[in-house]
């Protein structure tokens, strides 16, 4: 339980609350949902199996776990595509969730309520391009992260994830009830189950969805790798894979459920991009009565779980410090948390200064977070899949993964060495093509 609640700690973050919604809005709402479903359940579970059953069998970190399964080259380099994705989300993973602090700030110091209208979409901007106050709060969440890897993270991030984790569910159906409530919410929850087919015919659309899919659950990053190599038993995998799968999507509905019917309610536009939670959810907090405790709560919740997330990031490159040039956590973790820090300032000052846009180019957070999950981890996925699928023996890679019954093992192990690889080829391919 506390293995699989760690595990759903990593999952759930601001892929869920901030990245669904958005995403879900520009690329067509229910019919993206349809595509993301499929997408998980085809090529998330049986790649988090893989990356479990590596870890599991090897009892190593993200890189080291397949060089174990296959010495040669180039199948031993397979674990690296993911830190590369780690270094990368960490240029804007931090600052995102500096924009999170920033605003339970604001909650706490009871000043969210802005004029009625477009102000508090004024206010993000405002916020964001406040250049040394994103900095000086980024610095301080990556300070916290920081502290937590170097102290050591199972039992840490274990305990707070089982108090959390419920506290969060809660506050979240409670949130969804209310949007649901607002006048003009069934816009929103039209929009969400009301499918624009055409959007499934767009390759894109499911290399969007792929993209969500390893982020959100965080798969290709080594991470579950790491996770796996501290299970002592691995007979409860596929059940806590499957279950980290649902829960962690569950909370990506339930964003939506507070988002679209709040954003039709506010006569606004459901594609809004990166910006979306952060002008909705204010105005959602200050029209309901007792707002300001929720928003209290709620952005406290998701700091928290925005830290817990950035904690497993953060560990990726630690633990290859650690096992591949033997240095101590402590070190490792400063390093790391500093290097995090220096490579995330371009997006963070790129969001506010105009010397960092070009015009009619995306922003550099934009960027990054589709080189990451459209290019990268796609990639460290399909290297997942060729070493597991076929550089490892059947037999051995069903036992670490705990697939029983013949079934079972035959259905998992023709997925990770055929259909994944084949469809990751196909999605990327396609999908960059058209993109
Ligand atoms: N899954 C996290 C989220 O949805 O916010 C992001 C993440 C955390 C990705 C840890 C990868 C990871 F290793």
């Amino acid at each position: 339980m506390g293995f699989g609640l760690a595990v759903l700690g990593s999952a759930i973050g601001l892929g869920n609350i901030w990245r669904f919604p958005y995403v879900m809005g520009e690329y067509g709402g229910a019919a993206f949902l349809l595509v993301y479903l499929l997408v998980v359940l085809i090529m998330g579970l049986p790649l988090l199996l893989g990356e479990f059953a590596a870890g599991y069998h090897t009892h190593a970190d993200g890189v080291g776990a397949y060089e174990k399964i296959t010495p040669e080259r180039p199948w031993r380099w397979a674990g690296w595509p993911g830190v590369a994705a780690a270094v990368v989300i960490l240029m804007y993973y931090p600052v995102v969730t500096a924009w999170v602090a920033q605003y339970l700030w604001l909650a706490l110091t009871g000043d969210m309520s802005v004029p009625a209208g477009a102000a508090q979409d004024a206010r993000f901007v405002a916020l964001t391009h406040d250049g040394l106050a994103v900095l000086l709060a980024q610095a301080i969440v990556l300070c916290v992260a920081t502290g937590i890897v170097a102290a050591g993270v199972v039992s840490g991030i274990e305990r707070t994830c089982k108090v959390l984790m419920p506290l969060f569910a809660v506050l979240l159906v409670g949130l969804a009830i209310y949007g649901l409530s607002l006048p003009g919410a069934q816009q929103g929850v039209d929009f969400m189950f009301h499918a624009d087919w055409s959007a499934v015919l767009r390759p894109e659309t499911w290399l969007v969805a792929l993209g969500q899919a390893l982020f959100t659950v965080g798969i290709g990053m080594g991470v579950m790798v790491t996770y796996g190599a501290y299970l002592p038993d691995s007979h409860a995998l596929p059940r806590i894979g499957f279950t980290v799968i649902a829960g962690d999507t569950f909370v990506g509905l339930l964003a939506c459920l507070i988002i679209f019917p709040a954003v039709f309610s506010l006569g606004l536009a459901p594609a809004q991009g990166p910006g979306l939670a952060f002008v909705i959810l204010p105005e959602v907090f200050e029209r309901m009565p007792g707002g300001n405790v929720a928003a209290v709560a709620f952005f406290l919740l998701l700091l928290i779980a925005a830290l817990a997330s950035m904690v497993s990031l953060l560990e990726v490159p630690i633990a290859v410090l650690m096992s591949r040039h033997g240095w101590r956590r402590l070190p490792a973790a400063l390093l790391t948390g500093s290097v995090a820090f220096l490579i995330s300032l371009p997006v963070a000052l790129g969001e506010g200064t105009a010397w960092l846009q070009l015009d009619g180019m995306p922003t550099l957070l934009d960027l990054a977070d589709r080189f990451a999950s459209y290019v990268l981890l796609p990639l460290s996925a399909l290297a997942i899949a060729l070493v597991v699928g076929w550089r490892w023996q059947e037999k051995a890679a069903c036992d670490a993964a705990g697939v029983q019954g013949i079934r079972a093992r035959r259905l998992w192990w023709t997925s990770v060495r055929w259909l994944v690889p084949v469809l990751l080829v196909i999605v990327l391919v396609s999908g960059l093509v058209t993109a």
